[in-house]
């Protein structure tokens, strides 16, 4: 996926970053969508990883569990295959920098900006008292993009717009105060991009889904796998191929198998053509979730509290080195050090 032939010795290293909220859940949306692209880049790429807490603050949290959720999240890095001799993985609230990286970049933002924010749309809707934390969240993103020159910011689908706002802000500082940050892309999986919801394949899996059926958790039990994507809704044509508009269930198995064995759906296709129900496909899909998520599984439990935290806290200080730097390049530029 990654265009090894194009990155010569002599080339200076593309830094990635990305982050997952540690709301809860991390389900196979996230991993498919993103944690797998973070795999490979890291080694090719210098690659930042971060919990992002500040985010996940953005809806009410009870501050035990966040504590809870937040070094679970870092642990599932770890038992996804991230290594941290290759990638620094931190807390975002150990970097006080991005917090005040995102004052200075609110001050460039346009509220009309924010207020065209898809998420902040879906999140704030049906809510009668809306927080300013949920419309300047993208800004915080930004912060956290341009803190470290980044170039490369591997996710899903859905958070391509607050890509394209963090690199609008990037050129405006530039435009305004001089060359400082770097524009970085998104990097986006073609497939995997969007993983939709196992109960209604027209929106996204989402950990906020309602229906627990909805998605499927790294920590669902073979039993739970199985009940959920016996659930999973497909339509009643009873042919298999890939059609996203015409038959987003299927299509959203196929690609969750595919995705998890490494088969190309084009193979898939080939594989069902002969069948007239979707039970294949619901057994084979089980088997390689099952067999993919116990491995995790198995992993995750193998690694302590103790030795998370140790690389968080040195992701942090290794993290914080960078940022301080940016930082004082930021307040430089725009008159705030003396
Ligand atoms: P979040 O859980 O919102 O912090 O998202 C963490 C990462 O997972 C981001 O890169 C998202 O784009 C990605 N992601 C979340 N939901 C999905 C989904 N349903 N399909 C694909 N990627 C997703
Ligand atoms: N907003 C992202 C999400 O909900 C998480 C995130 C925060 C992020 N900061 C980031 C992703 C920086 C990439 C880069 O999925």
């Amino acid at each position: 996926m990654i265009m090894k032939s194009s990155m010569t010795k002599t080339e200076p290293k593309k830094i990635a970053f990305s982050g997952i909220q540690p709301s809860g859940i991390i389900h196979i949306g996230n991993y498919l969508g993103s944690i797998q692209l973070w795999l490979e880049v890291q080694g090719h790429y210098d690659a930042i990883f971060s919990v992002v807490n500040l985010h996940a603050i953005t809806v009410p949290q009870n501050p035990k569990d966040l504590k809870a959720n937040t070094l679970n999240a870092a642990k599932t890095f770890l038992a996804s295959g991230i290594d941290p001799e290759k990638a620094t993985i931190f807390v975002q609230s150990d970097v006080p920098e991005h917090a005040q990286l995102y004052w200075t970049l609110g001050t460039i933002t346009k509220l009309s900006e924010l207020y065209l924010m898809t998420q902040f749309k879906d999140k704030s809707q049906g809510t009668e008292t809306v927080l300013s934390g949920l419309l300047t969240y993208p800004v915080l993103m930004a912060a956290d993009i341009l803190l470290y020159n980044t170039t490369t910011v591997p996710v899903g689908d859905d958070q391509r717009q607050h890509v394209e706002l963090a690199r609008e802000i990037a050129r405006r500082f530039n435009d305004m105060f001089g060359k400082t940050f770097v524009v970085p892309q998104a990097l986006i999986h073609k497939t995997g991009s969007r993983i939709m919801g196992l109960d209604n394949p027209g929106k996204k899996m989402s950990k906020s889904a309602a229906n627990k059926n909805n998605y499927i958790a790294l920590t669902d039990t073979a039993a739970d796998v199985a009940s959920k994507i016996k659930k999973a809704v497909t339509d009643s044509e009873g042919s298999i191929y890939y059609d996203i508009d015409k038959k987003p269930g299927v299509s959203n198995l196929l690609t969750i198998l595919s995705l998890i064995t490494g088969s190309s759906i084009k193979d898939l296709e080939k594989t069902y053509r002969e069948q007239t129900t979707y039970a294949g496909l619901k057994n084979d899909t089980t088997t390689a979730l099952v067999d993919f998520i116990s491995a995790f599984q198995k992993r995750y439990r193998n690694i302590s509290d103790a030795e998370v935290k140790h690389h968080l806290d040195l992701g942090a200080q290794k993290a914080r080195a960078m940022a301080s730097q940016k930082l004082e390049e930021v307040y430089e530029r725009m008159g705030l050090s003396l």
